[in-house]
Order: C-alpha cells, then structure tokens, then sequence
C-alpha cells in the first residue's frame, strides 16, 4: 500500500497546496487533501493542528503545509508532539530536512515561492531519504525534549 501524505493551506496557499499534492501523487503517494478550497480566510493554526496530529499519530507518513509565508504553518505544526516541521525555501534546506532533521512536514509559502520552485522543493523533500547513523541521536534528543 502506498504512504499516505496529508495536505492542507489557508487563503494564502490554495494554487500552491494544489501543487503540492500533484506531485506528491506524481511521487506515488496517496494523498488526503484537507483544503481549503475557496479562497474565503481561513486560520492557519486549524489545519496546522489536522495535519500535524496525522502525521504524529502515524495516520499519515508525511504532511504538507502552505500559507503565505510558510511560517506561521510551521510554528504551529511543531506544537505537536513528534512533529518535525520544516519550513524550506529551496531544494538544498528540502534534502537537508529530510537527510538530517527527518523532517515529516513540509512548510512552504506560496506568496514567497513560484509554482515551479515549490514544486521542485516538494520533489527534494519526497525523494531524499533520511541518513540516520549520527542524525538519529540527535532526533532522539529532540524527542526527549517532548517528554
Ligand atoms: C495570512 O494573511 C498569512 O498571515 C498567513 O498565510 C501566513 O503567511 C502566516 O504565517
């Protein structure tokens, strides 16, 4: 069965989320799309908190956030515990996440990133494993943070 990847934005993310999910399809996962999907103002920290229980509760392996910054998805994605939240401005911070913090969500900010670059940013995160080894006690440290 494929891993699921859970999605969601306010206002300020709709074109980007969209992005987001087609390649993450494109990528084989199966996606849950949480919206919005109207423009009407929404508050970030409501979908941060879908998002974030999901992916910590092990519902889905991935989570993808998109505001107009990127910022505020991930200070309040990270409120959950077991959560590593990344918000990431090119495909070099994507890889990092992934290879060294094992991040698990992806922030983005549409009003900062093209289609095309966030879209490229989305293929790094997905495609780059975590490296474990050294990187693994660091995360446990974090974890330990959260006791
Ligand atoms: C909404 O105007 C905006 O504040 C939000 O999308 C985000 O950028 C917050 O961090």
């Amino acid at each position: 069965m494929p891993d699921r990847v859970i999605a969601g934005s306010d206002h300020a993310g709709l074109k980007l989320r969209a992005e987001a999910v087609r390649v993450a399809r494109e990528e084989g996962f199966e996606v849950d799309d949480l919206g919005p999907f109207s423009g009407d103002s929404v508050d970030y920290p409501d979908y941060a908190r879908q998002v974030g229980e999901a992916v910590a509760s092990g519902r889905a392996r991935f989570g993808l956030l998109v505001c107009g910054t990127g910022i505020g998805m991930s200070i309040a994605a990270n409120k959950v515990k077991g959560v590593r939240a990344a918000h990431c401005g090119d495909e070099f911070e994507a890889r990092m996440a992934r290879a060294h913090n094992d991040a698990n969500v992806l922030c983005l900010g549409e009003r900062i990133l093209g289609l095309g670059l966030g879209a490229a940013i989305v293929t790094a995160f997905f495609q780059q494993p975590f490296e474990g080894g050294r990187h693994q006690v660091r995360i446990d440290k974090i974890s330990a943070m959260e006791k």
